[in-house]
């Protein structure tokens, strides 16, 4: 990580910390889960993990309910993509600190051994069931929106199912580059997909407010052939025979990206008919 900012150094907050949640109760679609790590990447980018129940399944990619009490003490729940992978024995979420926000407001302030509701029905478009096979994978993402990706990028299943897999994440800042430092490493120290994602694992940080060695945002990656530099082989655009896309972030981007994606003959895929690319927003709003 080069961010000159050492996580602990990191100031949390301007308003008082809520109380650490304890004592929650599970119900028919909660279980109650344990906070087992937390890291803070700048004031407002965090990422955490929770214990996982032996009961819970998920593909890569999905996103699932979690949340802490609210002000009336009624669980107060919000949508998180998952970001470890399916085989992972603990839970992995990376949160955006919203000032004001009615959950991350709280959950920035959890700490390990804190307790945090978690929903029990994960669902979500950005899985490999939803696309057809092809060749080349590109991971598309702005802010928050990586967080699924690193999921996918995780299992060991994808490399098998795709021979390239490119992350592309367009953030504001330098210090917005979340798990910078594994990226650009693929994930060298991951005993289950270390080693394929050296061959197979590309990424591409852009940053747009700030001076970096790639700046821009992805649409003009695309168009400038930025985006496709080796070792990526092949065309250097998009190609509906080879190439599928998972499309996660702002709703502004997906919106342009899937039409400009519909417009070169590519189809959205969903869980009931695979396509050519998926699509998530990472928030609402
Ligand atoms: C399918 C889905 C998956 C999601 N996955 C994630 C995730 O993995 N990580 C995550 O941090 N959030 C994710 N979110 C957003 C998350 O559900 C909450 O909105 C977020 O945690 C803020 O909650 P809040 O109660 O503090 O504020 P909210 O009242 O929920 O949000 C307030 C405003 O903050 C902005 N905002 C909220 N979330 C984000 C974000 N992630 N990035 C940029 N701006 C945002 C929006 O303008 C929103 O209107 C996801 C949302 C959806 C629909
Ligand atoms: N990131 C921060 O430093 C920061 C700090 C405090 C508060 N916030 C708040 O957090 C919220 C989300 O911020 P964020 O930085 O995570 O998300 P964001 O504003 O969606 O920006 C993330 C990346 O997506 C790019 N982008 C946005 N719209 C796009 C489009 N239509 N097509 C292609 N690329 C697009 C942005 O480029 P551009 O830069 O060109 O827009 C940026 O590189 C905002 O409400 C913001 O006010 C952010």
């Amino acid at each position: 990580m080069t961010d000159p900012v050492a996580p602990s150094a990191i100031p949390l907050a301007t308003a008082a910390a809520a109380p650490a949640a304890t004592g929650l109760e599970p119900t028919t679609a909660l279980s109650v889960e344990n906070i087992l790590w937390v890291r803070h990447w700048n004031e407002h980018l965090f990422s955490f993990a929770i214990s996982r129940p032996a009961s819970f399944r998920f593909r890569s990619g999905e996103f699932v309910m979690i949340g802490l009490p609210g002000p009336k003490g009624k669980p107060l729940l919000r949508a998180y993509s998952i970001a470890s992978p399916a085989y992972s024995d603990e839970l992995e979420f990376l949160s955006i600190a919203v000032e004001d926000g009615p959950l991350t407001s709280q959950l920035r302030h959890v700490q390990a051994g804190d307790q945090i509701y978690l929903g029990r029905k994960p669902t979500g478009t950005l899985v490999s069931d939803a696309l057809l096979p092809g060749r080349r994978l590109f991971l598309i993402s702005t802010g928050t929106g990586l967080a699924p990706f690193l999921s996918v990028a995780r299992d060991p299943d994808i490399y098998d199912q795709f021979q390239e897999i490119v992350i592309v994440h367009s953030v504001r800042r330098v210090a917005d580059l979340a798990y910078r430092t594994e990226l650009e490493a693929a994930f060298a120290d991951d005993p289950l997909i270390g080693e394929q994602a050296q061959d197979q694992l590309g990424y591409v940080p852009t940053v747009t407010r700030e001076d970096f060695h790639t700046t821009g945002r992805i649409d003009a990656l695309v168009a400038s052939g930025k985006l496709f530099v080796p070792p990526l082989t092949g065309g250097r655009e998009f190609d509906p025979a080879e190439d599928r896309i998972m499309l996660c972030g702002s709703m502004a981007m997906i919106k342009d990206f899937a039409g400009f994606l519909d417009g070169l003959g590519f189809t959205e895929g969903s869980n009931a008919a695979p396509g050519h690319y998926v699509i998530e927003r990472a928030f609402v709003g």
